[in-house]
């Protein structure tokens, strides 16, 4: 056995390959970042602005940043039937939508502060003060860089589908209460991506087999990898891309 294959089953992990959130945009209290806390509340670390031990908004994912009111539906498509082409309908219902695309919005549609939590040192609803060049007074997200949800922190048009099913083994499913469209060429998948994630029906981990979908968190983890922008597959040579397409 060979050490990539130790280091795949996990028994062997330097520390030099390991991943850290702690030197990425989404630690919030790296005093370089562009969205930062404004005062030092070191004792509640780093995750919390995500996650929490008590009192969250779900227990999946312990969730503990509020989210946005926002439904975040594709405005541009809406009049005509709101599908993609292959005929999938687009979700309308990702704000109450168990997946992990209405926590990337709760930030990245601009309308909540990224202080503003459920949990924090026994504390209900605290609203941790951010500062840097990239958030506004309200330590709301205001760098449209970084916004994905424009207009009123609502429309995602424009944007790869989320919240949709993939066809996972080739095979149409539901997911996220959305069937495979009837114009999607089961073909031209792959039919068990590698790399990127497919999520299993309600958010959770990666489906073996069934009902699948995708997510912002499908082609992103947000607590860092080798790649930019978070990316769980690099984009050189179309290879995230080319995951899940046949192209
Ligand atoms: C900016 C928001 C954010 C921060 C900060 C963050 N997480 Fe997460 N975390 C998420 C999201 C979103 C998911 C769901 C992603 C998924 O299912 O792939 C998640 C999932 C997880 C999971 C379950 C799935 C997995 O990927 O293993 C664990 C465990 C976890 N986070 C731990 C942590 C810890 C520990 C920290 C602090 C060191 C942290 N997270 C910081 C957003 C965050
Ligand atoms: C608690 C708020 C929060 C949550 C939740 C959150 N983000 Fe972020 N994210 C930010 C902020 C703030 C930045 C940094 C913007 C800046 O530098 O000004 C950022 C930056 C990013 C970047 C740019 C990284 C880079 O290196 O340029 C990506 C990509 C990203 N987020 C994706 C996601 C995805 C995907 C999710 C959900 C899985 C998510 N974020 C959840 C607040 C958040
Ligand atoms: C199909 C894969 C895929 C999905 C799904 C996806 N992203 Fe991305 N995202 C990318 C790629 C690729 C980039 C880099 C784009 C570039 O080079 O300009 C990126 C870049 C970003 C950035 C950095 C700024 C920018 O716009 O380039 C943010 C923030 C971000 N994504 C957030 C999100 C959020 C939030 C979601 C869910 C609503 C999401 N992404 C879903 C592939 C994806
Ligand atoms: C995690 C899997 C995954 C990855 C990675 C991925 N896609 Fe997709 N893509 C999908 C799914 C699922 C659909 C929706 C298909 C359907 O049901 O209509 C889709 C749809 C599309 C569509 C059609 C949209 C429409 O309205 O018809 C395009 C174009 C597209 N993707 C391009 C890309 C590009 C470019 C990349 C790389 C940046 C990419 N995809 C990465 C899964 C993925």
């Amino acid at each position: 056995m060979n050490l990539r294959n130790l280091v795949v089953l996990g028994l062997f992990a330097p520390a030099a390959f390991a991943q850290s959130i702690t030197t990425t945009k989404h630690n919030f209290q790296l005093q370089t970042n562009n969205a930062r806390v404004a005062t030092g509340q070191a004792e509640d670390g780093l995750c919390v602005f995500c996650h929490t031990p008590h009192k969250g908004q779900s227990s999946l994912i312990l969730w503990n940043h509020r989210l946005s009111a926002s439904n975040h539906t594709w405005a541009d498509v809406a009049a005509a039937g709101g599908k993609t082409t292959g005929g999938t309908a687009y979700p309308t219902n990702l704000r109450t939508w168990t997946g992990s695309t209405s926590k990337c919005l709760s930030c990245h549609d601009g309308t909540v502060s990224v202080g503003s939590l459920y949990w924090s040192d026994a504390t209900a609803n605290p609203n941790v003060a951010m500062t840097g060049s990239d958030v506004n007074a309200g330590g709301q997200l205001s760098n449209p860089t970084y916004l994905i949800a424009g207009g009123a922190g609502n429309d995602l048009s424009g944007n790869h589908p989320v919240g949709v099913p993939y066809p996972y083994n080739r095979v149409a499913s539901t997911y996220n209460a959305i069937t495979t469209g009837p114009d999607v060429k089961l073909s031209e998948w792959i039919a068990q991506p590698v790399g990127v994630k497919v999520f299993g029906a309600g958010g959770g981990g990666a489906p073996m087999a069934g009902a699948a979908g995708i997510e912002c968190a499908s082609c992103h983890d947000p607590h860092g990898t080798p790649n930019r922008y978070f990316l769980r597959v690099p984009t050189q040579q179309s290879q995230l891309c080319l995951s899940c397409h046949q192209k």
